[in-house]
């Protein structure tokens, strides 16, 4: 069921939210999810130190505007006093939620000890949720996967440690983090974590589809989904959950006009925000996304990745979406 939900003392409008996703959920693209039913979007993951020793890049993915509230800004690190200074800083720029990553399974971010490497540390874990609630008065949640591997499966004692250090909320990716992205995700596992712990909890994992998300509630008894790689080149799923889990209509897949329309805004935000060079660079992947499973779209996507300038890519996109006819449904396209 699409309900109103709370985290701490924040009010959800719905309980369906953009995953936090390196890379990908930066302003433009939280603001266009938003627009299309999104209560809650997440920054991709920001470094506890790079924020504590004021790198520029960490600053910028706290980029953020008044369409894009309320945000939930994800923080990583693995020493408690480096995340305790860092949600500091998150909360007096202005935050609405903090959420700590001990999720992230890349290989760069174990070896720091950060990420999901937190879950084989669950002393350190448990130190870090602590001081960072010490230092904030905002909702504070946090993000972990199933475990290690499968001869590691502890998300259950990591979930009751969050608690008990005063996490307002779970986000439980259910793979492993051996696993990586690959496999299915372990849903059993977020109803495990629902019976376990008292404060509400978010399931992540493989919903591409409206019914994926009202499946994952009512299955696991979660109390809000998040979306990761459903969103990519697909923002308006956004609307097709809210629409289908407040009344079970299906929503027509958008029309070439209403791609149109989103693809060009999306880059106009990517220039906004990057600058003409940077913003069309960085909009290329999203590009492809778009394009994805539509007809001639490798065609297109050979074309477009060639192309410098942002006039001559605002006249491709509507050029090639004219020469589709009908839409595209979304098993089409997966
Ligand atoms: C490209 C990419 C980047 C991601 N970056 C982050 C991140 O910065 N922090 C995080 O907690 N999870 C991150 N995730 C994991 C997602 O938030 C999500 O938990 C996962 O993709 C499973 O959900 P999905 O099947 O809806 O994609 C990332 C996933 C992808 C695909």
């Amino acid at each position: 069921m699409l309900s109103k939900m709370n985290i701490g003392s924040l009010s959800l409008r719905n309980n369906i939210f953009l995953a936090p996703m390196a890379g990908i959920t930066d302003l433009p693209f939280r603001v266009l999810t938003r627009k299309f039913g999104s209560s809650l979007c997440f920054t991709e993951m920001v470094s506890a130190n790079g924020l504590v020793r004021r790198t520029h890049k960490s600053y910028e993915y706290l980029k953020s505007s008044p369409d894009d509230s309320p945000l939930a800004v994800q923080i990583f690190g693995s020493d408690p006093d480096i995340l305790r200074e860092a949600a500091g800083i998150v909360t007096a720029l202005g935050a609405d939620l903090i959420d700590i990553n001990a999720g992230c399974p890349v290989k760069k971010v174990l070896k720091t000890g950060a990420g999901a490497a937190l879950m084989r540390d669950p002393a350190k874990f448990g130190a870090i949720v602590k001081n960072v609630r010490k230092a904030t008065h905002l909702p504070l949640t946090v993000k972990i996967r199933s475990g290690w591997g499968y001869d590691a499966l502890n998300a259950i004692e990591i979930a009751g440690i969050a608690e008990d250090c005063g996490a307002d909320a779970l986000s439980l990716h259910p793979r492993t983090v051996k696993q990586g992205f690959s496999g299915t995700a372990d849903w059993d596992l977020i109803g495990l974590a629902k019976k376990n712990i008292g404060i509400p909890v978010i399931g992540s994992g493989d919903i591409r589809k409206p019914e994926d998300a009202l499946k994952m509630i009512e299955e696991t008894g979660c109390d809000g989904v998040m979306v990761g790689r459903g969103a990519l080149g697909n923002p308006w799923i956004f609307k097709g959950l809210t629409a289908f889990m407040s009344n079970g209509a299906m929503t027509d897949s958008p029309s070439m006009i209403e791609r149109e329309e989103v693809i060009r805004r999306h880059l106009e935000m990517n220039i906004e925000l990057y600058g003409k060079k940077m913003g069309v660079k960085n909009f290329r992947k999203h590009l492809l996304w778009y394009t994805k499973g539509l007809k001639g779209g490798n065609k297109f996507r050979e074309a477009a990745v060639s192309v410098n300038e942002i006039s001559e890519l605002l006249e491709m996109v509507p050029e090639y979406l004219q020469t589709l006819s009908g839409g595209v449904s979304d098993a089409e396209r997966l």
